[in-house]
């Protein structure tokens, strides 16, 4: 059977739960850290080709607002004023990025949260798109880095922080499995109207059984300068695979810089010293001047520091990391490392890490890595 047919029917077998899962997940406790949840989970609609031909004025190029590795997105506007996002996977696509698409359908139709992207539907006629909610700001990553526009301002940033650490701890303990996103980034990060951070963009998520330690992947996925050491090293997924890239979205946010930069350093080894010799003014985004708030910039580079750390075990869970967030009285002893840690994270010093990658690209296995841009 074609594979396209094949999906149909599966598609079938997904919109039905669909209706079970807004039953269940109204009447759940979502988390205990997190903020209050807002209306209900919008219902899942089925949109016709049509509709989103006319809604986007056929796909038109003046509605394209973002490109990622596998799809477009538009902005619509459906007949009622109804602003929407429309995500159309590539034409020219493979079967793996058909694969990640559907994978999509299927995570982000099962989760609802304030700090998550919102499903509101699907097509599958004359291809495959996914409608979400139309962000009104784009993504964390284009406010953040453009420069035509005055900095982001602290309490912005601190806000997306905060929202982004409640996201991510309902992905992995508040709804219904754990989900592992494994592509936590400033461009997956979606902005609302008052800068509420969405975590979007569920391609490479991963369903982990509670029974699972972790999960081993191949090949590895995600984007250069936030995958974990030991995903990038063995494709070892589980929770803190996401810790660390949330840890470098901390400091991204923090420092205004990007992941890796044009001399191809990685923010992480950039940041290491500096965090290491707690000189937070150099961490700190030039662009903000004075304008930032001391108390809260050493609490989000505290928390950035223990993410990033290289060993995962040393890395807080997302609860701890909504606890070190906000209790400027914690005890940082705590989360001292033994001296036999301390070594390893210096001999995996992430420089080392950095030249094996560059390197790697023509010569090692390492050259599986699909890196998506957006
Ligand atoms: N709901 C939305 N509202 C506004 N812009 C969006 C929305 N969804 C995606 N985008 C824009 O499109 C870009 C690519 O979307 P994404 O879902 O990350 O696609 P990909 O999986 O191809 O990376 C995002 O970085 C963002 O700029
Ligand atoms: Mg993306």
């Amino acid at each position: 059977m074609p594979l396209f047919l094949l999906r149909r029917s599966s598609f079938k077998r997904l919109f039905s739960s669909f209706k079970e899962v807004n039953n269940t997940l109204d009447d759940e406790k979502i988390s205990k850290t997190t903020v209050k949840e807002s209306s209900q989970r919008p219902t899942f609609k089925c949109f016709t080709y049509e509709e989103i031909l006319e809604a986007t004025g056929g796909f038109n190029s003046d509605n394209l607002v973002g490109r990622g590795g596998y799809a477009e997105v538009y902005r619509g506007v459906m007949k009622d004023g109804q602003v929407l996002a429309v995500k159309r996977l590539n034409k020219a696509t493979n079967e793996r990025k058909e694969r990640e698409f559907l994978t999509e359908l299927g995570t982000i139709g099962h989760v609802h949260h304030p700090n998550v992207s919102s499903l509101l539907g699907c097509c599958i006629d004359n291809g495959f798109y996914l409608i979400f909610e139309f962000s009104l700001h784009g993504s964390v990553a284009s406010v953040l880095h453009d420069e035509d526009s005055p900095a982001m301002s602290w309490k912005i940033r601190y806000k997306i922080a905060l929202g982004t650490a409640r996201g991510l701890h309902y992905l992995h303990k508040g709804c219904q499995r754990r989900i592992i996103h494994r592509d936590i980034k400033a461009s997956n990060i979606l902005l609302t109207a008052d800068f509420e951070p969405q975590i979007s963009d569920f391609g490479l998520a991963k369903w982990l059984p509670t029974q699972w330690s972790h999960h081993s992947i191949h090949p590895i996925e995600g984007t250069l300068g936030y995958l974990a050491p030991e995903y990038f090293m063995h494709g070892i997924v589980d929770e803190k695979t996401d810790v660390f890239a949330f840890g470098v979205f901390l400091l991204e946010i923090i420092s205004g810089r990007k992941p890796v930069d044009l001399s191809h350093q990685s923010l992480v080894s950039w940041a290491k010293p500096i965090l290491i010799g707690n000189e937070l003014e150099k961490l700190i985004d030039p662009r903000l001047g004075e304008d930032y708030d001391m108390a809260q910039l050493k609490l989000l580079a505290f928390t950035a520091s223990l993410c990033v750390r290289t060993s995962a075990t040393w890395r807080p869970t997302m609860s701890e990391v909504l606890e070190v967030m906000v209790d400027s009285e914690m005890d940082k002893e705590k989360w001292k490392m033994p001296e036999e840690a301390e070594d390893e994270e210096e001999f995996w010093g992430f420089e080392d890490l950095e030249c094996e990658c560059d390197s790697s690209f023509s010569t090692s296995p390492l050259n599986s890595i699909l890196t998506s841009s957006s």
